[in-house]
């Protein structure tokens, strides 16, 4: 029942009436739990409110279906803007985003073309920023841009997936980069030709390249709310003496809000995920899909007025 509606919310996901739709009547169903705001300023006054307690942020602009050359630039346009927020109001925050948004489906110079404006801002303000990993079909893809970019940039880092087979390489390959990288799970429905189908294999495979990666001396960012996981990583990190500015904890906008105070308390650098933006759609339905349980509050946010 619960995979039933892991793939049922994938689905709607991917809709792009209905983004358009969601788009038209803003933030709705209780979507502000895990998105910020429609605007630039209600995310600068959230993450004011998170710094104040500690907590470190990353800030992305919401965008789906970009699928011309002029969408994809008005959204490194809006990244930009976010950017230059970070330096104006002195916030923590790094930036996140995906590469789809910036026009990697349109063309390799639209990206690229995209990405250098956003990189150049980023540096001028100091900030660190994070290219989001999607789908299988596109992380080859993903890789390379990041790979590309690195060679003139040291404030860019990815994303890379423990459920994927191909994932250990990955890591494996980039190592000889000391790349930043922020470690995950993975959060799209994958065939099992290429993704680990079984829940227990791809929290092996976490563990297993959050360790590599520790070791071979890179900044790490485990981004997970499994408690499993953090204490695993906590373990492996007194084990080898690992200093705690040699990692991060990463959790999401409105998920374990309470957790990662106290991770904060503990002494290790948390930093949460802040969307924001009027494309809020797939992103909400993504992490309906990720915790079937948030729907019983959805239902009720869909009574509220
Ligand atoms: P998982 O979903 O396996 O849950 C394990 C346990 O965590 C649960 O049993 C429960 O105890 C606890 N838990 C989970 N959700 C909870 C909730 N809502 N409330 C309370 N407890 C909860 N993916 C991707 O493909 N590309 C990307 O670029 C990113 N980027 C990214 C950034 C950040 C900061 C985060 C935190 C996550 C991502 N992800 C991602 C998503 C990631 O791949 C994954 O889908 C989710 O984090 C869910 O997996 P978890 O590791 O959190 O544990």
């Amino acid at each position: 029942m619960e995979q039933l509606m892991r793939d049922f919310f994938l689905f709607l996901s991917k809709n792009k009436s209905l983004t358009k739709l969601a788009k038209k009547y803003g933030l709705r169903f209780g979507a502000s739990r895990f998105v910020a705001g429609e605007t630039i300023d209600l995310a600068v006054a959230k993450i004011r409110e998170l710094n104040k307690n500690g907590l470190s942020v990353t800030i992305d602009y919401l965008g789906e279906f970009v699928d011309n050359e002029k969408e994809a630039n008005e959204m490194a346009d809006n990244s930009i803007v976010a950017i230059e927020a970070i330096g104006k109001h002195k916030l923590n925050s790094q930036l996140s985003l995906k590469m789809t948004s910036m026009g990697m489906d349109i063309s390799d110079a639209v990206v690229m073309r995209n990405m250098t404006r956003i990189l150049d801002a980023a540096k001028q303000h100091n900030v660190f920023v994070t290219i989001d990993m999607e789908d299988y079909s596109r992380c080859q893809k993903t890789i390379d841009i990041f790979k590309k970019l690195r060679e003139d940039y040291d404030n860019v880092g990815t994303v890379i997936q423990a459920y994927l087979y191909r994932t250990e390489k990955d890591i494996d390959d980039l190592n000889s980069l000391h790349p930043n990288l922020r470690l995950v799970k993975g959060a799209y429905k994958e065939s099992p030709e290429v993704a680990f189908p079984e829940k227990k294999d791809v929290d092996d495979n976490y563990k297993k390249i959050i360790k590599t990666h520790l070791l071979n001396g890179n900044y790490t960012a485990i981004a997970s709310h499994d408690e499993a996981i953090i204490e695993y990583t906590k373990q492996i990190v007194k084990e080898h003496n690992i200093p705690n500015d040699q990692f991060e904890f990463q959790m999401l906008y409105g998920i374990r809000n309470e957790r990662q105070l106290e991770l904060v308390k503990e002494g290790y650098k948390m930093r949460v995920y802040v969307p924001y933006g009027t494309d809020w759609y797939g992103y909400f339905m993504r992490r309906l899909a990720e915790r079937p349980a948030n729907v019983a509050f959805v239902l009720k946010g869909m009574f509220k007025k």
